[in-house]
């Protein structure tokens, strides 16, 4: 297929109106892969149809539905391995002691993508925290993307994606195995939910959270949606919160909302107690 250098501009421009992510000339190719599927259904047999077609037509699902084919769902269980020594060695443990009186806990997984990050925090809780057995514990994944909230909520995983982070262990302990796939358990299934909600829009009703996983997502938005994100974020936090950003991530546009604590060659940081 492909298409003229506007038109690939024209595209690049509804994605990042649509979900914020900024995407690099370079990866015009990726419009072309991503794309076709959508473009067919909608009766057009090229990009550059498809392209006449979305100037025109305005319909709303179809451009939040090139944005979200657009979005990069790249994540495995346990990711980067570090960020989950400090949540169990420092950050549960405090969490767990400051919520005694209510018994709750409340985590949010802020671009959940297809579920592994939930579910892993899900084993860690199980695995670490047995002090949890009756407390209110919820661990709430969101994505812009609709498909892979499905993948999420479906809790089947492919043998290539539980090869990726899971220690074997953890894998016949808490994945029950059916036929080429692996299936969560229902007891950490029964921990996590997951929802649609775009970062650069509108938040959908969400609980206030203790914990907010924010990781790998803020590095492909612009610095003024970063910026936006950190405060919906902030809102949406107990002000003893906890805030994870991705390794390659920083709050360093929202110094006044977040502080840095630093653990185990790892930053976290906490809201900034309103004056
Ligand atoms: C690279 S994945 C990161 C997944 C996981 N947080 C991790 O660190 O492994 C980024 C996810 O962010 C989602 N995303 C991109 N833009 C978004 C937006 N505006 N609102 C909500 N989610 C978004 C994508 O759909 C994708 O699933």
């Amino acid at each position: 297929m492909g298409c003229s250098d506007s038109d690939y501009a024209y595209l690049r421009q509804l994605v990042l109106a649509e979900s914020a992510n900024l995407i690099d000339p370079s990866r015009n190719a990726l419009f072309e892969t991503r794309l076709t599927p959508i473009a067919r259904m909608a009766g057009a047999s090229t990009l550059e149809d498809f392209v006449s077609l979305l100037r025109v037509d305005r319909t709303p699902q179809l451009h939040r539905a090139v944005a979200e084919a657009m979005t990069i769902n790249e994540t495995s269980f346990f990711r980067d391995g570090k960020p989950f020594d400090v949540l169990r060695d420092t950050i549960l443990p405090n969490l767990i002691e400051h919520n005694a009186a209510q018994r709750r806990l409340r985590i949010w997984s802020a671009a959940s993508s297809t579920g592994q990050e939930a579910y892993s925090l899900a084993m860690l809780l199980c695995e670490h925290f047995s002090e949890l057995t009756g407390w209110d514990v919820k661990i709430v994944g969101t994505d812009i993307s609709r498909q892979v909230i499905e993948y999420a909520q479906r809790g089947r995983y492919r043998r290539m994606e539980v090869n990726r982070g899971l220690p074997v262990r953890m894998l016949v302990k808490y994945l029950v195995r059916d036929g080429d796939e692996w299936e969560v358990t229902p007891d950490l299934r029964a921990m996590c939910s997951f929802q649609y909600a775009n970062l650069c829009a509108p938040l959908p009703k969400l609980p206030v959270f203790d914990l907010v996983m924010l990781r790998n997502v803020l590095l492909y938005f612009p610095q003024q949606d970063r910026s936006c994100v950190f405060s919906d974020v902030y809102r949406q936090m107990v002000p003893d919160g906890y805030l994870m950003l991705g390794a390659a991530e920083q709050a360093e546009d929202s110094t006044n909302l977040f502080q840095a604590e630093f653990a185990k060659d790892c930053y976290f940081y906490r809201p900034t107690p309103a004056s």
